[in-house]
């Protein structure tokens, strides 16, 4: 056999063990953008979408965030679950995993090494609005994993949820990780989980990984990093906003701060006007006006109590059957079963 006619038969043997649905309406996804960036700048205090980070560019500075000394979450996650991967699956036996934010789905290989190792079939699938990253990840892990099957979704969580519960394999895991939990504010948290229970059979099981309340010094420092990579992430949301909407936001003019809120118990990250100015983003014929020292909220990242955080999951019907964390008790991996 020709080495390019085997690496067709790679492809080929890749390809029948992928599928991609996209469910993504860009019209309307499209639409909201517009109106939330209007109302976000248009209303005292003012806030812009957590998901302007994520253009090309932020999709990169983030994925460099996740590498910084000072950011802890994911380096700490991973450890938990590389440590606890085996239990996990021993204890689930799950034959569907459904990732909400899959991303590039490094910290996942932890768990689809226990199935390849014990040669047990998989259905993956990965949900994500990027189609670009989903399919990429999708193709390296259909490489290294012979057995798995991956049906990703490029979609929005609410979207995938609400097609995943018509739609059942067998007993099925939803895994969300990062804490992206904490990003929600607490009516959007309900909302979700609420989602999460209807893609759900009695019986099947949820794995959230959340960040643990802890000193704020080291909470600030993981979203001040000394590298000011997380300001570059920061401050590259008005980029964007420059680029979509034809803006003429001057980065110069503004300065990244994190902060945590002790009474809120969540990292607040602004983008501060370094003086009185007027910007314009032309396409959408808006012109916002803000005064020296104005903050602009760009995201909350919630942290958790332990305890509190098993209460609000049991009052849903997720009852939690194992905690898993690190020494220090930083971050912690919730698995629960979903007993309506
Ligand atoms: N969910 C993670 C967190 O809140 C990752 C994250 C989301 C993040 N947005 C961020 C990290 C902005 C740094 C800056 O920590």
């Amino acid at each position: 056999m020709s080495i390019s006619s085997s690496a067709n038969n790679d492809r080929n043997s890749l390809e029948a063990r992928l599928k991609i649905d996209y469910l993504l309406d860009i019209k309307a996804l499209e639409q909201d953008d517009v109106e939330d960036v209007i109302d976000g700048l248009g209303t005292t205090p003012k806030s812009l979408p957590a998901r302007y980070f994520y253009d090309e560019r932020g999709s990169q500075l983030f994925e460099e965030i996740c590498q910084l000394p000072e950011y802890y979450p994911t380096r700490t996650e991973a450890g938990i679950l590389q440590k606890y991967a085996t239990q996990i699956i021993e204890r689930t036996k799950a034959i569907e995993l459904i990732e909400l934010g899959s991303g590039s789905s490094t910290k996942t290989r932890f768990l689809l090494d226990v199935y390849r190792a014990f040669n047990l079939p998989l259905y993956y699938t990965p949900v994500d609005v990027s189609g670009s990253i989903l399919r990429a990840s999708a193709e390296n892990l259909l490489t290294d994993y012979p057995k798995l099957k991956v049906q990703g979704k490029v979609a929005t969580y609410s979207q995938a949820l609400q097609q995943l519960s018509t739609s059942f394999l067998g007993k099925r895991i939803i895994i969300f990780l990062g804490s992206s939990i904490g990003n929600f504010n607490p009516t959007e948290c309900d909302r979700f989980i609420e989602q999460i229970t209807t893609a759900l059979k009695p019986g099947d099981y949820f794995l959230l990984g959340i960040d643990l309340q802890k000193p704020p010094a080291i909470l600030e420092s993981a979203y001040n990093d000394s590298q000011e990579v997380t300001a570059a992430f920061n401050l590259n949301m008005l980029q964007h906003l420059n680029n979509r909407f034809q803006g003429n936001f001057n980065l110069d003019l503004f300065k990244h701060q994190a902060v945590y809120n002790q009474t809120e118990h969540q990292i607040e990250m602004y983008l501060i006007s370094q003086q009185a100015q007027t910007v314009t983003l032309e396409s959408l014929d808006l012109t916002v006006k803000l005064e020296r020292e104005e903050r602009i909220l760009t995201e909350i990242s919630r942290k958790f109590d332990l305890a509190a955080m098993k209460q609000y999951l049991g009052d849903r019907h997720l009852n939690l059957i194992q905690t898993y964390t690190d020494p220090q008790q930083w971050f912690g991996l919730l698995l629960c079963q979903f007993s309506p």
